[in-house]
């Protein structure tokens, strides 16, 4: 397989220090810029991790001592000396949609954690198993931005993974609607119990933003490719409530479905053990060999139990049963921060890679 050379943009911050630490032994992708912002800048990336590298392994050792470049103002640069990006800021929404842009536009293809460009109907919104064929939309856009390489992929927020996934392979059973309260780690916020000490024994009811993109978000994640933009699902019905719990790591959903008909449990079960997509198909590296495993047990998933399966990049799913005002519910967990946000990522890039969106 051809090898890549890659950038982290953001590289310092909670997602960044993921995708350093997913990369730093990849079969086909290789960092070799790191940057963030003008504070971090002109530090080794040791230098500037100093007191805030929150991984549970040391900092990969071949990136140390590599010079953090400045986002912004090394962007033709790192644009250069690269054949694509990850990009992971945090940032306002107009800055960050200006900073991907300009990446994009110096044929930088932009692998993005961000949400600034996920609505963007020419912009693909990709869980690889879900939606891979929206990447024809990058021809729309590379058309738009006038480029010939560059273009932008978003992941989706990290809430709707916990639930989305275990919806999907329900759909064509008609599914009318969707109840999904999110129980959301600390790192969801880039923060630790360390640097966040309120949020031991304590639940915080609200988090920014969140229930709009976990009840638009699987609309486009759904949605059809038309006339070269991606044109967005109109059912089922979504409602969400997403409250932030004292865990590390690992974002947990209470999923309440109806449907048309009555569905058998079995039968949902047997949807969920079945599914696979291209990442399974392509045998793509960070590829969970299953997608979706559903416990019987009537106390699984447990966020500290089963939040690193396959490499955290599985979704775990549990206590499926009747329900008295919906049909069924049960309970679907998937971690954060791989799944959810690098290990998305990165996964996403082998697939477009294989695709040969970034030859
Ligand atoms: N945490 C999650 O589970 C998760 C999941 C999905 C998506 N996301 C999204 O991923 C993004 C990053 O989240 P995070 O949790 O990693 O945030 P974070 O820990 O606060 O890190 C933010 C990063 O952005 C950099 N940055 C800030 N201003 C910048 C600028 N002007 N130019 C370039 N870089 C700049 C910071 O660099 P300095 O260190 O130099 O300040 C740092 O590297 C956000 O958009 C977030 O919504 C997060």
């Amino acid at each position: 397989m051809k090898q890549y050379r890659v950038g982290i943009i953001g590289a310092t911050g909670m997602v960044g220090q993921r995708f350093a630490t997913l990369l730093e032994k990849h079969p086909w992708f290789t960092v070799t810029a790191l940057a963030a912002s003008s504070r971090s800048a002109g530090k080794t990336y040791e230098e500037a991790l100093a007191g805030r590298w929150k991984m549970s392994t040391p900092i990969p050792e071949k990136m140390k001592d590599m010079t953090v470049l400045d986002a912004e103002k090394d962007r033709e640069k790192i644009a250069g000396s690269v054949d694509f990006v990850f990009c992971a800021v945090n940032l306002e929404k107009q800055k960050t949609k200006a900073l991907e842009e300009a990446y994009a536009r110096c044929e930088c293809p932009v692998i993005s954690n961000n949400s600034a460009n996920r609505g963007v109907p020419d912009v693909p919104m990709i869980i690889p198993e879900i939606n891979p064929e929206h990447a024809a939309v990058i021809e729309t856009q590379r058309k738009r931005l006038g480029t010939k390489r560059g273009f932008i992929a978003v992941k989706s927020n990290c809430s709707i993974q916990s639930y989305v996934p275990a919806v999907t392979p329900l759909l064509d059973l008609n599914v009318t609607k969707v109840l999904a309260c999110t129980y959301q780690a600390l790192s969801g916020a880039g923060k630790t119990f360390k640097v966040w000490p309120e949020m031991v024994d304590n639940v915080i009811p609200y988090i920014g933003g969140e229930e709009g993109k976990s009840e638009n978000e699987p609309m486009k994640v759904w949605g059809h490719v038309e006339n070269g933009v991606i044109v967005n699902a109109t059912k089922p019905d979504i409602t969400t409530q997403c409250l932030r719990v004292p865990v590390s790591d690992g974002h947990m959903a209470a999923v309440f479905v109806s449907f048309e008909k009555k569905i058998p449990l079995e039968e949902i079960i047997a949807r969920w053990e079945n599914f696979s997509g291209e990442p399974q198909r392509l045998r793509l590296p960070s590829a969970p060999r299953q997608f979706l495993h559903y416990f019987r047990e009537e106390d699984r998933p447990q966020t500290r139990l089963d939040r690193n399966l396959e490499n955290g990049m599985a979704v775990s799913i549990g206590r499926l049963r009747p329900d008295s005002q919906y049909d069924v519910k049960f309970v679907s967990l998937s971690h954060n921060t791989l799944r959810g946000a690098a290990g998305g990522g990165v996964l996403m890039a082998e697939l477009l890679c294989a695709k040969g969106y970034l030859d």
